[in-house]
């Protein structure tokens, strides 16, 4: 080996060691696990707990602190859509629990209280927890006990909570699951709204829609086959006087999270692009992105800037949930049209594809075999139908019947549906195609056959009778028989 060679390597082993100290000090300046046990507390605080779509105040530049967080479980009767009752077992009592903000490197102190009158034991296991099972065999309470574990925040980003009770899968699909966010030490970013969504799939014993009461189906479950995918566990939590609300040029920040048990989201926002998105709750930045996957267990946070006014809506974007199982909420945002950014209709026409045929629902089975509940009153027909109209007609005819101009025919004090009630039952039957002449009105649009039951029919129809200005009367699950048959 002569000198210069030596030279050579010595100048590699100096380059070598350069590389190793930057790459060292370089991870020192991002704080790993490791060093963030090192952050010290100061004082102590009672966390803000908030149900959804709402969150608690952001940490800003507070310091770390030991963090008390006191939760009650609950098991409680709940609807999964209106006239659908379920028992939801509950971190709360919502669905999804309460939303946790926590800062990084926070001595988390948690209180978990199973509610004397609740009949299970019940636990949490949080993913922001360094520790066996979350924090789940510390935290297992039976009703009436109370049990408190600690842990340190040591990993920011957006985590899921849920209960771990065996069976975990029947714990999680009724509703124990929530988000608790770490934020990192300058905290997140202000933005002008923030909100908590968290999707779900429930597994019902009667079909989408069923009323009464409806019991968990372990064999659904097991088939990965929900009835329902919804968010904050009802059909509409976010809809219509629900909405979730922002005006326009402000900066929405939405925790989103998917507490399974099965399904994988496909998070998506019609009429909008995330600006940024913390891919899996995490540190990595995503930025315009249109849909963005929520692992089952697992959460994203998605920010976006509206631009121009409307309703937006949410939804998973394997599109049957969110239009037939529920996975659907909106967001309204208030103020000034920019025709820079949308300008809005600039044509409006009639459209029929050749051979435009009448698509077909599948006709409904009566659920598993199961009794459909049947209305034994007037009151209870109007009250049954205007159940189904909110689920299955209130998009194209509108919440009070008066449909939409130049597309759908109104409802409300209609000489079309006053006229004849057999064709108003061959209506919903059937479905119909082609020119109509509703109140002088020409309309030439397509309706779909609504695969409803014959209960259904007659109950919708009767209520949209009753309502509206027009002409009251009953429509019997008779009546629809005989026109289904003839
Ligand atoms: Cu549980």
């Amino acid at each position: 080996m002569n000198a210069r060679n030596t030279k050579h390597i010595l100048g590699l082993f100096l380059l070598g060691g350069l590389i190793t100290f930057s790459s060292c000090s370089e991870k020192q300046s991002k704080k790993t696990p490791q060093n963030n046990r090192d952050i010290t507390v100061s004082g102590t605080m009672d966390a803000e707990l908030t149900a959804p779509p709402f969150v608690p105040k952001p940490t800003k530049d507070r310091k770390a602190t030991k963090l008390k967080v006191d939760m009650e479980i609950l098991e409680l009767e709940g609807e999964l859509v209106d006239g659908v009752q379920y028992m939801f077992w509950t971190f709360d009592g919502s669905v999804p629990g309460s939303f946790i903000r926590a800062k990084l490197g926070d001595e988390i102190e948690f209180h978990l209280k199973n509610h004397p009158d609740n009949k299970l034991p019940h636990n949490i296991d949080l993913h922001a927890v360094n520790g066996p099972g979350g924090g789940a065999e510390s935290s297992f309470v039976a009703p009436g006990q109370e049990k408190a574990f600690s842990f340190k925040a040591l990993n920011p980003g957006l985590y899921v909570y849920h209960c771990a009770v065996a069976p975990v899968g029947m714990h999680i699909a009724n509703g124990m699951y929530g988000l608790i966010l770490v934020e990192p030490e300058e905290g997140l970013a202000p933005v002008d709204k923030e909100y908590y969504i968290m999707q779900g799939d429930f597994y019902t014993e009667g079909s989408f829609g069923d009323r009464g009461m409806q019991e968990f189906s372990m064999e659904k479950a097991i088939n990965e086959m929900p009835d329902y995918v919804v968010f904050n566990g009802n059909v509409n939590s976010m809809t219509g006087d629900n909405a979730l609300t922002a005006e326009v040029g402000e900066t929405v920040r939405l925790f989103v999270g998917n507490g399974g048990p099965n399904l994988i989201s496909s998070f998506h926002v019609i009429g909008e692009i995330f600006d940024r998105v913390h891919v899996e709750g995490g540190d990595l930045i995503n930025e315009n992105v249109q849909t963005t996957l929520i692992p089952a267990g697992g959460a994203a946070i998605v920010e976006f800037k509206v631009d121009a006014p409307g309703t937006y809506t949410l939804v998973d974007h394997s599109i049957f949930r969110a239009f037939n199982k529920g996975a659907l909420a909106m967001l309204k945002v208030s103020g000034d049209q920019n025709e820079e950014v949308f300008a809005g209709e600039v044509y409006e026409g009639i459209y029929l594809p050749e051979g435009g045929a009448i698509q077909k629902m599948p006709t409904p089975k009566n659920a598993d075999g199961k009794e459909e509940i049947k209305a034994t009153s007037l009151e209870e027909r109007i009250t049954f139908g205007k159940d189904v109209y909110n689920r299955t007609c209130v998009a194209c005819h509108q919440s009070n019947g008066q449909g939409i101009a130049a597309a759908f025919p109104p409802l409300a004090a209609s000489d079309y549906l006053n006229e004849n009630v057999e064709r108003s039952i061959e209506t919903v039957l059937f479905g119909l195609s082609g020119e109509i002449t509703v109140n002088g009105e020409v309309y030439n649009s397509v309706m779909t056959s609504q695969g409803l039951t014959d209960e259904q029919t007659a109950n919708v129809l009767t209520y949209i009778y009753n309502n509206w200005d027009n002409k009251a009367q009953e429509v019997t699950p008779e009546m629809v028989s005989k026109i289904r048959n003839q």
